[in-house]
C-alpha cells in the first residue's frame, strides 16, 4: 500500500534513464521543485473539527523527496492571516542561512499574500529529516517529512528494506494553537497542554470518537520495512513501540548508526529515528504506540497515541494485541540507557569526524525562571534562560543585520559560561529567579572546534530539554547526571563513535557535551525544541564568522528574501 508513495523518486526514473545518467560524469544533480500553499483547512479529529493552517490542506503536510547531491526549491506561498516561515530541520544549509527559516533569525517572515522560494543543495547528508513552520507555535499543524535518499547507485549500509514509510508523531489541540500560546503568554503561565498525541496525524482508538482516526500500516508477512520516525510534537518527548516486534535502529537525525536492537525507542521533538522492522510474527493486528517521556517534577502528560500494524489478509475486525507496556512516563533510567547505547556507524565510507582538539569551550546553564510582568495577572511570568539570559527576538532578522552590517540589532557578547557559579543541581532554588533580557549572540571564528556543555539547573525545577542547533550536526561526546566536572568528565567522553545528531536531550538535573567544527558561516539558532520553553526565551544564536577562502563566506541573499 505504502510503497508507491514511498518509492516515488526511484519510480520517476525509467531503467534507461538510470543507465544514461550513471555514465555521465559524477554529480549530475537533479532539481526537486515543490510548491507549498499555506492555507486554512478544516480538519476533524476526535469529536472536534477546527480550522487550522496547513500546507496544501494536509496534516501532516506533504513529504519532500530528494537524493544526496540534489538541489531543492520549495516555493512557499502564504495564503493565511499569520506570518509564516519554514525551517528545513537538520539540513546543514552551508553558507546558505537564507534558506534555513527561523523567523527573525535568518529571515523576515513571509507575510500574508507573499511567496518565498527556499533554494538549497542537499550536500553530504542523507536520511530522514523534516520541515516545519518556525514562527510562534504554527509548527503544530505545519510540518512534514524530508526523505533524502542516498546518491544514485549508493546502497544503504544495512539490508535493503522491502518498503519504506514515514511515521510522524505529533500533538493535537482542539483549540487554535496560536490562541493557546497567546493565552499562556498573557497569563504568564504554562499554556494548556494538548488534547491528544498523534501518529501520522491520527490519535488512534484510545481517545473518544477516534476509531475512524486511526493510522494503519499494511505489511506483508516476511517483509522488512524501514520506518522513518519523526517526533514533530510541540512540547513532548515521546516513547515509541510496536507490540510483538523488535526494531533495529539504523539511523538517527539522518546519520547512520551501528545497528541497535530495541523494543521501545525514545525521541525528542526535533529528533528522527530510522528503524528496520521485519513482519515475522503471527499474522494479526498489532498496536504501535507513542506516549510522553517526562521526568520533571510537574504533573506528567501521559496520553498514548496508537496506530495499527496490519498484516495483509487479516480482517480489520480482529482485535489488536494489547499495546506493549512502555517505560514509566518518568522513565529516566530507560532513556539514559537507550541513548548511551547509540553509536555512530563510523565506517570507512561514513567516518565520525569528531573534533579531538577544542578551540572554544562553552558551558551554558539552562534555567527556568520568573520575571516581572506588569500586564500579567500575578505581576510575573514564567521565563527561561541560557547563562541567565532570556533571549529577546529582534524585529529584523539577525542574519540580515549581520550581512548588511546593520548596527544595534544584537550584541555579539553572549557569555561563554554562567555569570555566577552555584551548585547547578543542588537543592531547588526558588528565590532570585529573575533573568537579564537581551539579544546576545556568541561570536565564533570560522573553522573553530567548539565544545558546548549544556548544564541543566535546579532553578525552579530540573527538567529534560531537547536542544537543536541549526546549520550543523554535532557529536554527543558525553552526558551525565549532576554537575559537569571539567576535571573528571572529559576522560569518559566517547571520541571514537559518538552519536552524530542535530538535536540532543539534556537530562533533567544533568548535562550533555557536544562538539562541532564551525565551518558554516552565518547566524545559527540554538534552542530548546520544546516550543513552550522556546517561547519563554530558552534560545540564543551563534554568529560564525566568514573564513578567508573563496567558499568560506555567507552567500549573497536571494532576491525574493522577505523584508520586515
Ligand atoms: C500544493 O498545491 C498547489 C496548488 O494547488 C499545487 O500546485 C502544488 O503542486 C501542491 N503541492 C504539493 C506538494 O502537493
Ligand atoms: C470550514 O468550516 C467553516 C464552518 O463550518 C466554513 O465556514 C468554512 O468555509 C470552512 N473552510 C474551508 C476552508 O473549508
Ligand atoms: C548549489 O550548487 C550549485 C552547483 O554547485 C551552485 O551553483 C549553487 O550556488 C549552490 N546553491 C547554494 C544555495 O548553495
Ligand atoms: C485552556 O484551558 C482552560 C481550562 O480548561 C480553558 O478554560 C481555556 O479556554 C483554554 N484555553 C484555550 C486558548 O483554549
Ligand atoms: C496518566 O496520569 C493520570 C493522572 O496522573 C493517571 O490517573 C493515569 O492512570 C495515567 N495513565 C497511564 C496510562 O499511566
Ligand atoms: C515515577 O512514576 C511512578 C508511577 O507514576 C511513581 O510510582 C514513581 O514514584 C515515579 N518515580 C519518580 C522517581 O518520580
Ligand atoms: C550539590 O548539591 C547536591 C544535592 O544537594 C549535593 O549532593 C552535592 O554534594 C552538591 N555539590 C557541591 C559541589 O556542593
Ligand atoms: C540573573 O540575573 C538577574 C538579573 O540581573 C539577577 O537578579 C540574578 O541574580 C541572576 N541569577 C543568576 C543565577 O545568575
Ligand atoms: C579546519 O580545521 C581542520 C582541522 O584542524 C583543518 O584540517 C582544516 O584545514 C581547516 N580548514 C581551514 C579552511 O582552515
Ligand atoms: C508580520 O511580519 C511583519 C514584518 O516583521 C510585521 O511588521 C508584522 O507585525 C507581522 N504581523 C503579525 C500579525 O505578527
Amino acid at each position: 500500500m505504502a510503497s508507491s508513495r514511498h518509492h516515488r523518486l526511484p519510480l520517476l526514473l525509467s531503467a534507461a534513464l538510470v543507465l544514461a545518467l550513471s555514465v555521465l560524469p559524477a554529480a549530475q544533480a537533479d532539481v526537486q521543485r515543490y510548491q507549498f500553499d499555506i492555507v486554512m483547512s478544516n480538519v476533524s479529529r476526535l469529536c472536534h473539527a477546527k480550522s487550522m493552517a496547513t500546507v496544501n490542506g494536509s496534516y501532516p503536510g506533504p513529504t519532500i523527496y530528494a537524493r544526496e547531491g540534489d538541489r531543492v526549491v520549495v516555493a512557499v506561498t502564504n495564503r493565511v492571516a499569520h506570518n509564516v516561515t519554514i525551517h528545513w530541520h537538520g539540513l546543514k544549509q552551508r553558507r546558505n542561512g537564507w534558506a534555513d527559516g527561523p523567523a527573525y533569525v535568518t529571515q523576515c517572515p513571509i507575510q500574508p499574500g507573499g511567496t518565498y522560494a527556499y533554494d538549497f543543495n542537499v550536500t553530504g547528508q542523507r536520511g530522514t529529516l523534516w520541515w516545519h513552520a518556525h514562527i510562534a507555535w504554527l509548527r503544530a499543524t505545519v510540518h512534514g517529512a524530508i526523505v533524502v535518499l542516498p546518491a544514485r547507485g549508493v546502497p544503504y549500509p544495512f539490508p535493503k528494506p522491502d518498503a519504506e514509510v514515514e511515521i510522524i508523531l505529533g500533538e493535537w489541540w482542539h483549540a487554535d494553537v496560536e490562541a493557546v500560546e497567546k493565552q499562556g503568554r498573557a497569563l504568564g503561565m504554562a499554556p494548556n497542554t494538548s488534547d491528544a498525541h498523534t501518529i501520522n496525524g491520527k490519535p488512534g482508538p484510545l481517545f473518544p470518537c477516534s476509531d475512524k482516526h486511526t493510522y494503519a500500516l499494511q505489511v506483508q508477512w516476511g517483509k522488512t520495512y524501514l520506518l522513518r520516525i519523526i517526533n514533530a510534537a510541540v512540547n513532548d518527548e515521546l516513547f515509541f513501540t510496536i507490540a510483538g516486534h523488535t526494531m533495529t535502529v539504523v539511523e538517527i537525525d539522518a546519520t547512520y548508526t551501528k545497528p541497535l536492537s530495541a523494543s521501545t525507542i525514545q525521541l525528542s521533538p526535533g529528533q528522527t529515528t530510522n528503524v528496520l522492522v521485519r513482519a515475522d510474527q503471527r499474522p494479526g493486528r498489532y498496536f504501535m504506540a507513542a506516549k510522553p517521556f517526562n521526568d520533571a517534577a510537574v504533573p506528567a502528560d501521559n496520553k498514548t497515541a496508537t496506530a495499527i500494524l496490519q498484516y495483509a489478509g487479516v480482517p480489520a475486525s480482529v482485535l489488536p494485541a494489547p499495546p506493549r507496556l512502555m517505560p514509566e512516563t518518568n522513565g529516566t533510567g530507560f532513556v539514559a540507557a537507550f541513548h548511551d547505547r547509540l553509536r555512530s556507524l563510523n565506517s570507512a565510507r561514513y567516518p565520525s569526524a569528531v573534533p579531538l582538539a577544542v578551540d572554544r569551550r562553552l558551558l551554558y546553564a539552562i534555567g527556568l525562571n520568573i520575571d516581572p510582568c506588569a500586564s500579567c495577572p500575578k505581576g510575573s511570568r514564567l521565563a527561561a534562560s541560557l547563562n541567565n539570559i532570556t533571549f529577546v527576538m529582534p524585529r529584523v532578522a539577525l542574519l540580515q543585520a549581520h550581512y548588511g552590517g546593520l548596527k544595534g540589532v544584537f550584541a555579539a557578547d553572549f557569555p561563554d559560561r554562567p555569570p555566577a557559579r552555584f551548585n547547578y543541581t543542588g537543592a531547588p532554588l526558588t528565590a532570585g529567579l529573575g533573568t537579564s533580557l537581551g539579544t546576545r549572540l556568541s561570536r565564533v571564528a570560522y573553522n573553530a572546534s567548539v565544545e558546548l556543555v549544556l548544564q541543566d539547573t535546579n532553578l525552579l525545577s530540573v527538567e529534560s530539554h531537547p536542544f537543536h542547533l541549526h546549520g550543523y550536526n554535532f557529536f554527543v561526546v558525553g552526558r551525565g547526571v549532576g554537575n559537569f566536572d571539567p576535571a573528571k568528565d572529559p576522560a569518559k567522553y566517547n571520541l571514537v563513535d559518538p552519536p552524530e545528531r542535530n538535536t540532543v536531550g539534556v537530562p533533567a538535573g544533568g548535562w550533555t557535551a557536544i562538539r562541532f567544527r564551525a565551518d558554516n558561516p552565518g547566524v545559527w539558532f540554538l534552542h530548546c525544541h520544546l516550543e513552550v520553553h522556546t517561547s519563554w526565551g530558552l534560545k540564543m544564536a551563534f554568529l560564525v564568522e566568514d573564513g578567508d577562502g573563496p567558499d568560506e563566506s555567507v552567500l549573497p541573499p536571494p532576491k525574493d528574501l522577505p523584508k520586515c
